[in-house]
């Protein structure tokens, strides 16, 4: 399908990103919000956007000109008669999309995709407001959705292989990666980071290993940043949220850790709100190796909760696997869920996360029995949280090494 005239409802962070990705990849593009101001904002952060594009030279003056002028902003429904796409990212609120897509299904041509950019409400639901729920889909796009690379392309149990397939080729027109992730919560990427934010707290409560160990140790590992650090930047309450969300769904794995509820309880809400795990100075950005403040009250905090360390944890040098291995048993959840096609894993996480290597590989470079054991120990130490997924015990008993072993992919794969 070609994709001429694109409609971005939602002038936020992520409509932003998403109208300056559709413009440049050469769509005409109508962005839409509630009230003129928001819009006048959504349109100037474009600008930027552009105006950095043009200062590292990754386009001429001219050129982010001409692509800036196809965005038209409104507050009214002016242009959406003749779209050939709608992306919504509008607010993370079901009664909000449900109006929103009832609304789109009336206006928009019959032939027009209608996709949502929501970060965990049910595709399937967000469709059953339309009449054509076979053309409607997630596109689960990364903030910031002008620079990160990954989409998510999630079908509801309506949507027909043939918008999927015009998903796909429109995030490759917007030069994006595109994953298919069959519909579960947290899609994919934020299903497998949040069991390792979350046990890096864990880990933290313990009181043998520090915030600066621990995230050092994940960046050694190949992340672009430490958990606790992604944290604060996140917005701690963010994070709560998604992750009782997750933890409602899927249960043990994701309990969430006392000390997310202590921060947020206190109001320790990271970047935003001046203190996290770490203290923040607004507009201080901290080298590589430069020694970050810690939130003063953090001691405070992890005094007054029960501390159980597990009776293996070896104190000394943290180890890493403690918090990798979580995130590495649930993409073997997902892959026995059939959610996700084996080689789009690796792909996905280092696109939507910034993983300096692959996450399954780890089962060529250590052996899936090590992963296993390890999980296993780690259940009986810590809880059964890390038990470690049935199709994990099955691969390592068939002396399975690698993944790449693994043919055909459970799931068409999209590349
Ligand atoms: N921020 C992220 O990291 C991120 C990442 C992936 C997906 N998402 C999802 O993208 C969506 C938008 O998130 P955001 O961070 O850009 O939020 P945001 O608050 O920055 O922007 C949302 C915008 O939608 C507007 N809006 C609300 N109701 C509307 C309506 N009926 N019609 C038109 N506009 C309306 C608001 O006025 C606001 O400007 C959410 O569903 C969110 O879960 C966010």
């Amino acid at each position: 399908m070609k994709f001429y005239k694109a409609a971005v409802v939602g002038a936020g962070a992520m409509g932003s990103g998403i109208a300056q990705v559709l413009s440049q990849a050469g769509l005409q593009v109508v962005l839409k919000d509630i009230e003129a101001g928001y819009v006048e904002k959504g349109l100037a952060n474009i600008k930027r956007m552009y105006d950095s594009r043009v200062k590292k030279e990754v386009l001429t003056q001219a050129e982010a000109d001409s692509h800036f002028a196809k965005i038209k902003g409104t507050t009214g429904f002016d242009g959406f008669d003749e779209v050939d796409l709608v992306i919504e990212a509008a607010l993370e609120q079901i009664e909000v999309k449900l109006k929103v897509f009832q609304e789109l299904d009336k206006i928009c041509p019959a032939h027009a995709i209608l996709a949502t950019n929501t970060s965990a409400l049910s595709v399937s639901e967000i469709a059953s407001a339309t009449k054509r729920p076979d053309k409607v889909v997630g596109m689960h796009f990364f903030n910031p959705a002008h620079v990160m690379k990954l989409v998510e392309v999630i079908p509801g149990v309506k949507t027909s292989e043939e918008t999927v397939n015009a998903a796909i080729d429109l995030c490759r027109t917007m030069q994006k990666n595109p994953v298919k992730v069959e519909e579960c919560p947290g899609f994919l990427v934020n299903r497998l980071l949040f069991p390792y934010l979350n046990e890096a707290l864990y880990v933290l409560q313990e009181g043998k290993h520090g915030p600066e160990e621990i995230d050092k140790a994940a960046v050694d590992f190949g992340l672009p940043m430490g958990p606790l650090t992604l944290l604060d930047m996140t917005g701690v309450d963010v994070c709560f949220h998604v992750n009782q969300f997750l933890s409602a769904q899927y249960g043990l794995r994701f309990k969430t850790s006392p000390l997310l509820q202590k921060l947020v309880d206190n109001g320790f809400l990271g970047q935003k709100s001046g203190a996290g795990i770490y203290q923040h100075t607004p507009g201080k950005i901290y080298g590589k190796d430069e020694k970050r403040e810690l939130n003063p009250s953090l001691a405070k905090l992890l005094s007054e909760i029960k501390i159980d360390s597990g009776s293996s944890s070896k104190g000394g040098v943290f180890d890493v696997y403690r918090i990798i291995l979580p995130m590495f048993n649930e993409a073997v959840y997902a892959l026995q869920e059939k959610v996700v096609a084996v080689n789009d894993v690796d792909m996905a996480m280092a696109d939507g996360t910034g993983l300096k290597r692959g996450l399954l590989s780890l089962a060529k470079e250590k052996s899936l029995s090590f992963c296993y054991d390890r999980l296993i120990e780690y259940s009986n130490s810590h809880g059964e949280r890390f038990h470690p997924a049935w199709y994990l015990g099955k691969l390592a008993n068939a002396q399975i090494h690698d993944f790449s072993e693994l043919a055909p992919a459970p799931v068409a794969s999209v590349h």
